[in-house]
């Protein structure tokens, strides 16, 4: 699966070195070309040789070794990768990286690779927690590196938590699966909306719904694994941005309606997994409402319907809406995809357990035009985000659109 691509390692210090040697070995064995760089830290853990032997190329780890004297050793190797991962991160070459700094032959090399550059953090438990490193990997997030997920279980410090790197033959499988995803929406722009609106009542409360946005998060990272400009116009939510995209905050319904207005004209997909609210208080009070005896009533009015309207401007764009519904789903989405003039709407019973508002799975049916119908079993909602915006990508090409 990986003949002829190119692998750049950067390993960092730390007692998962040791799962480093077997990626560099799983990477080889599945046909990659496999270099390796190594901090002197790491060093400390597995000599260099042990890294060449798997690998069957040199090692590097002195920046004023230039084996070569034909290249500059660390704009070489960064510009010889298709694809960079520092396995395992610490968070001193995390924080490095999130601020620029390269004093060092992996950091020097991380600073001028412009490939895809992943990184899998590895430390203790209290470490990847800690509001440096947070700030330092959402900084990464925004700049457009993605981060493969440490796992849970018992740490070398005797902690239990997570902090572990993920396991080599899962970090290979994302490998593999990013080479072979072709790059479908490469040169194509899509617009995401994900998460809740609030519609202000008085300076200190407001209207919203359960959505986390994670649902829209996570459609909006798949279209950024395919390659597009990608989007995300985002309510109120806690979520990190997915890597290599472009996140607008919004409040309102009206908010986001403006938003969208503004990304629309050159898009070529446009995702609307947020849930809007649908009414707001008629009356927006400058000061906090005070309570009085007896009952209140608050008077709302109509949000613009933002899919509505798309439907009514689009072009060429395919409009993918989503419809979280509580009974008669295919009755209430089928409707929807009509009167919203939407190529697609994707729907949720959201009374399904582990489905829709807030849980990490989902389970969905997908409508399009001219009755076609297909459902996903439960899956978690990154995944399924993949699955629907390749199925969605691959019928609108084959409709030439
Ligand atoms: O965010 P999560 O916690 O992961 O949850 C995911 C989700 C359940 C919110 C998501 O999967 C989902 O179903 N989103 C749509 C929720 C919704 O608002 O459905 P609806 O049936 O009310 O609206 C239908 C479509 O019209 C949606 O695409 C919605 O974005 C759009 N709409 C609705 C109202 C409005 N004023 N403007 C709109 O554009």
């Amino acid at each position: 699966m990986l003949a002829n691509r190119r692998i750049l390692l950067c390993v960092s210090g730390g007692i998962a070195v040791y799962k480093a040697v077997a990626l560099v070995s799983k990477l080889s064995q599945a046909g990659a070309d496999v270099k390796v760089i190594m901090t002197e830290s790491a060093r400390q853990f597995v000599r260099p040789l042990t890294f060449q032997v798997m690998s069957r190329n040199d090692v590097f780890y002195d920046t004023f070794d230039e084996k070569d004297s034909s290249v500059i050793a660390h704009i070489d190797l960064a510009d010889w990768a298709d694809l960079v991962i520092v396995a395992p991160a610490t968070a001193n070459v995390i924080g490095k990286l999130a601020n620029g700094i390269g004093d060092d032959m992996v950091t020097t090399t991380l600073l001028a690779a412009t490939a895809p550059i992943w990184i899998a953090p590895a430390m203790n438990v209290h470490m990847y927690d800690h509001p440096a490193v947070k700030r330092n990997i959402q900084q990464l997030h925004d700049d457009g590196i993605r981060f493969i997920e440490p796992s849970e279980g018992f740490l070398a410090c005797g902690y239990v938590g997570k902090g572990r790197l993920e396991e080599p033959e899962k970090i290979t499988e994302l490998v593999n699966g990013f080479f072979s995803r072709e790059m479908l929406l490469k040169g194509k722009k899509v617009v995401v909306t994900a998460g809740p609106t609030r519609e202000r009542i008085d300076p200190v409360r407001f209207l919203t719904n359960f959505s986390s946005g994670k649902m829209g998060y996570a459609m909006a990272q798949a279209a950024a694994e395919l390659g597009a400009e990608t989007i995300l116009i985002s309510g109120p939510v806690s979520l990190p941005a997915p890597s290599g995209v472009k996140r607008i905050f919004v409040e309102s319904a009206e908010d986001m309606l403006q938003a969208v207005k503004t990304e629309f004209a050159d898009s070529n997909f446009v995702i609307k997994t947020a849930a809007v609210a649908d009414y707001r208080p008629k009356t927006l009070h400058g000061q906090k409402m005070k309570k009085q005896d007896g009952d209140a009533s608050l008077e709302l009015e109509r949000t613009a319907d933002i899919l509505h309207y798309l439907g009514t401007e689009k072009g060429k764009q395919v409009l993918i809406g989503f419809a979280a519904e509580t009974n008669d789903v295919s009755r209430y989405a089928k409707s929807k995809l009509e009167r919203k003039n939407a190529d697609y709407i994707i729907a949720n019973d959201v009374t399904e357990s582990q489905a829709g508002f807030e849980s990490d799975t989902n389970k969905v049916t997908i409508y399009g035009k001219g009755d076609f119908e297909q459902s996903f079993e439960l899956l978690p909602k990154q995944e399924l985000a993949r699955q629907l915006l390749k199925l969605i990508v691959e019928r609108e090409m084959r409709n030439d659109r």
